[in-house]
């Protein structure tokens, strides 16, 4: 049985007072959801905070993105080394935010994957497709690239200790969500393919639905077998629509 994961992605959004009430709020939703793991990532400037507000809860936390250096010149990005140092548990990498804005490639975010984990931290693999290719029925052929990559860098054992979340860029803050169906189609499609290289990670990863999820969708995708949660961004600001997410992943844990 999987644990399921709800994970906010607050994006480029956040003030001092927000993340205050925000991580004091997820705080106490965590705890009172010991069978789901419930967790934020923030903006880089403020994991500090979060490491804080969260001490002594449940409640995990990680990065929206990593590079792939621990240290040295590389004016303005961030280390997983120093994200690992306040107490980080995941580090998003892959979003199509990143590879969209800022050119990530595939080899670049299995870069990034590896760094990741090499230095403790739980790598939380974006893929998923644009609109085009999903007309074009290319969906499985993407994402199966986006994790072959990974699994060329590290290994398909990296999957042991890594999550997935499968995030169709045409719904991600569209309010155009996936049907449970279309979602379930594509996350089994995708445990399919790990399992020609092992059928034990492909039963034991993680896959997060994500993209306009919110507390009317939640309940239906997360109902879903092959849907172990869910990437939760404009939905994972708002206190109630969170808790509401979590609950959701709750009555399905
Ligand atoms: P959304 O974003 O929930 O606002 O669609 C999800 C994500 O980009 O991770």
């Amino acid at each position: 049985m999987r644990k399921p994961v709800v994970m906010g992605n607050w994006k480029l959004n956040g003030t001092k007072a927000t993340v205050t009430d925000l991580i004091k709020a997820f705080s106490q939703s965590a705890n009172n959801a010991a069978n789901v793991d419930v967790a934020i990532c923030a903006p880089a400037i403020f994991i500090g905070m979060v490491e804080t507000l969260a001490a002594g809860s449940q409640l995990k936390y990680g990065s929206e993105d990593v590079d792939v250096h621990t240290s040295g010149a590389f004016t303005g990005e961030n280390s997983p080394v120093m994200i690992k140092e306040f107490g980080a548990t995941y580090a998003i990498v892959g979003h199509s935010e990143r590879r969209g804005y800022h050119n990530e490639t595939n080899e670049v975010v299995a870069a990034k994957f590896k760094a990741a984990q090499d230095n403790g931290l739980v790598p939380v693999l974006c893929i998923g497709e644009s609109e085009a290719e999903y007309d074009a029925g290319k969906t499985v052929e993407v994402c199966n690239a986006e994790i072959k990559a990974v699994i060329d860098l590290c290994g398909i054992d990296a999957f042991k200790n890594a999550v997935i979340a499968y995030e169709p860029i045409w719904a991600i803050g569209t309010g155009k969500t996936a049907t449970p169906d279309v979602a379930q189609n594509v996350h089994k499609q995708i445990r399919d393919y790990l399992k020609t290289f092992s059928a034990e990670v492909a039963d034991g990863v993680r896959i997060l639905y994500g993209g306009s999820c919110n507390a009317k969708t939640a309940p239906e995708l997360f109902s879903q077998p092959d849907i172990d949660g869910g990437l939760i961004g404009g939905a994972s600001l708002k206190v109630a629509d969170f808790n509401a997410i979590i609950d959701a992943a709750k009555a399905n844990a």
